[in-house]
């Protein structure tokens, strides 16, 4: 599995040492949640925060923006190392707009699914996404259950990416540890985010390396 660690559940005081942990694993990518306390009822993290991330790792940055109309920022988010850009369908008007502008500019186009919007809505726009992220738990915060409705939604989107033929990665973000992680594994996700189950691990190199390997 492709394992992206959220930088949400790190040790913000010591980023990176926790930084360095992850370039000794074998998650493939870093995931950075940027909050701005409108669209979700927190607030995390902005653009220096992940340009100084990003001047610490080679690792891919998966950027999950959960801010209203995320399209404003496109070049920012290119500017301060990201890799892919990953916004929600419930902040954007003008989706298809925004999912060209990011590619555009260089970035990969994912988009967001929050645990109440269907995945075929997705069914216009799914051959031009690199990735879809299906939240497993309502956005905002971490440390929360896993949604079980999910795999049902797993299922569904890996059936949409079959038939239309595309390369569409499916990534799930929420209460990910080693058992759901497996489920949602089985159910044909192909990317895991997971924050408090590595950083509260007592050896959180050890659980990324146990999701990178179900
Ligand atoms: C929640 C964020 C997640 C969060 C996951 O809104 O999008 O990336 O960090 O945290 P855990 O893995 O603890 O559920
Ligand atoms: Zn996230």
């Amino acid at each position: 599995m492709i394992v992206a660690p959220s930088l949400l559940a790190a040790n913000f005081a010591k980023l990176g040492e926790d930084i360095d942990m992850i370039n000794r694993s074998n998650a493939a990518w870093v995931h950075c949640d940027v909050m701005d306390g409108v669209f979700v009822p927190n607030i995390s993290f902005g653009f220096p925060v992940i340009k100084a991330v990003s001047a610490l790792t080679d690792k891919p940055l998966d950027v999950h923006l959960m801010i209203v109309d995320p399209g404003r920022y496109v070049s920012q988010v290119r500017d301060c190392g990201a890799t892919i850009m990953n916004v929600h369908y419930e902040a954007c008007t003008h989706l298809h707009r925004t999912i060209q502008a990011i590619r555009a500019a260089g970035m990969k186009p994912a988009v967001t699914l929050n645990p109440a919007t269907p995945v075929t809505l997705l069914q216009d726009i799914i051959e031009d996404l690199d990735m879809v992220l299906l939240m497993s738990v309502n956005p905002g915060f971490g440390g929360q259950s896993f949604i079980e409705h999910t795999i049902k939604k797993i299922k569904e989107l890996r059936k949409l990416i079959t038939e239309t033929g595309s390369k569409t990665l499916i990534e799930i973000d929420g209460g990910i540890n080693t058992v759901t992680g497996a489920l949602v594994a089985s159910a044909g996700a192909d990317v895991l985010v997971a924050g408090n189950a590595v950083f509260s691990a007592a050896n959180p190199l050890e659980e990324i390396n146990s999701l990178a390997s179900l």
